[in-house]
């Protein structure tokens, strides 16, 4: 089945800095990489030479759940994969000015140079872009336009306000723009008499249709889509933007990894590794995740075994509602399925200095009970009144392996401010 990156944004990524780089990089004035038997390391080269600053990727299915560790090649090409669990990988190179190289097959402990393709044209070069590099084709309305200008919503005061609600209020603060999925019209939407009303209909696709159109109507319905239409049209007729610059300097020593979590119908959100407050909290433990209104359970990675699990979230009052499963139009890639289920709609975790994890997770209706709301005499209700609230409290204890539904009163203290949450 095919699914949409988004809806598959189940990875956690883990970036650190390579101590040992400059050492290597030291001892590899000779041709050679040197390695370890749990990296893979070696040389890219294309047809002028070593190539600077591309990554090299390797990947494999072959440990409990997906791992994919990612390194960028030095000024001389050179790169090391280190400290890779033991399996096959497939590896490859890819960057900017290049098409992927052919993918080959390689296991820790082996040096392996690779071959690096370049780009037929800057169209191929582009299609591994940044999606802010292809949102960046948008057409933006003129500061004079504003406000009030044709087919903008009033509510716009300016031209920044304009990008904003695209790039990081509204339309951003679900989903990138510039992605494959979303800078292509998908096939199902071809027969649409123009791509006006094609981006209309798509906008309308699945749970999150109503949502994407309400904000679509802040920008400005008509303006907004005649402008996504002629930005996408410009993309199916040739247009790329500006190529990125490679990674230099410090970017170039940076080691990725990255963990396929949850499952393809569910959607990550937010994750939590330690106490803030003492980060030396946990090292290394297990990673809890959660998947606001897609799943009831928490993803759990173990990035020493590279291993997932569940927490299976329960609610304590079975008329807790359910994400709402209408949609204005069914999904290019789900059709009619609603993929989100979620009645806990988890939004952050949270560890104690205990090593608990707290999260705000929806357990009862939204009606708050009397003692929170306006003429209630507890001091919370008396300072904040709250007649609803849509997320309530939970804890999981990973010692116990227990989960418990919090009450929803706080201290009165003069510094509470919200008293049921
Ligand atoms: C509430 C979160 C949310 C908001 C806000 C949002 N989107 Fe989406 N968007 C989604 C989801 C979820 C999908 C996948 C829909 C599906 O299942 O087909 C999607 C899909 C899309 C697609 C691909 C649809 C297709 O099938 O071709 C485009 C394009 C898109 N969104 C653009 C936008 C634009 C433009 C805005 C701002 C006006 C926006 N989105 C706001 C969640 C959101």
């Amino acid at each position: 089945m095919k699914t949409t990156r988004m809806m598959q944004a189940v990875f956690v990524a883990a970036v650190c800095a390579l101590a040992i780089g400059a050492t290597r990089a030291r001892q590899g004035m000779t041709a050679a990489v040197p390695i370890d038997g749990d990296d893979i390391g070696g040389i890219v080269s294309g047809p002028k030479g070593p190539e600077a600053g591309v990554w090299v990727i390797a990947e494999t299915t072959e440990l409990p759940t997906r791992f994919v560790r990612i390194v960028v090649t030095d000024d001389r090409g050179r790169y090391v994969l280190p400290d890779l669990p033991k399996a096959n990988y497939t590896v490859w190179v890819r960057g900017y000015g290049l098409i992927d190289s052919p993918k080959t097959t390689a296991q820790p402990g082996k040096a392996l140079n690779l071959t690096a393709v370049p780009a037929p044209d800057p169209r191929a070069a582009a299609e591994i872009y940044p999606a802010g590099y292809w949102l960046s084709l948008l057409k933006v309305p003129e500061k004079s336009e504003f406000p009030g200008g044709a087919g903008i919503s009033q509510g716009v005061k300016n031209q920044a306000d304009w990008i904003r609600l695209i790039k990081s209020g509204g339309c951003t603060s679900c989903h990138q723009l510039g992605t494959t999925g979303t800078r292509k019209l998908p096939k199902d939407f071809d027969h649409y008499p123009s791509s006006v009303l094609a981006w209309e209909r798509r906008l309308q696709s699945g749970q999150a249709g109503t949502n994407m159109i309400q904000t679509l109507g802040q920008i400005g319905h008509d303006r907004a889509l005649a402008l996504f239409a002629d930005w996408t049209d410009r993309i199916a007729a040739g247009e790329v933007p500006q190529a990125p610059p490679r990674p230099q300097g410090a970017e170039r020593n940076v080691v990725i990894t990255e963990w396929d979590w949850a499952d393809p119908k569910a959607y990550l959100h937010d994750e939590v590794s330690t106490d803030r407050r003492n980060p030396s909290l946990n090292s290394f433990g297990k990673i809890y995740g959660s998947l606001e209104l897609s799943a009831d359970y928490l993803p759990v990675l173990d990035p020493q075994e590279h291993s997932i699990g569940q927490v299976k979230l329960t609610v304590r009052d079975p008329n807790t509602p359910q994400t709402s499963q209408l949609m204005i139009q069914p999904s290019a890639y789900w059709g009619t399925d609603p993929v989100w289920k979620s009645k806990n709609n988890v939004h952050n975790p949270m560890y104690d200095e205990k090593g608990r994890v707290w999260i705000t997770s929806a357990v009862r209706p939204p009606d708050n009970p009397a003692f929170c709301k306006s003429g209630s005499e507890h001091p919370s209700a008396k300072l904040t009144p709250l007649e609803r609230s849509g997320r309530q409290l939970a804890m999981y204890d990973p010692k116990s392996g227990k989960l418990a539904h919090q009450y929803v009163l706080q201290h009165a203290s003069p510094d509470v401010r919200r008293g049921c949450e």
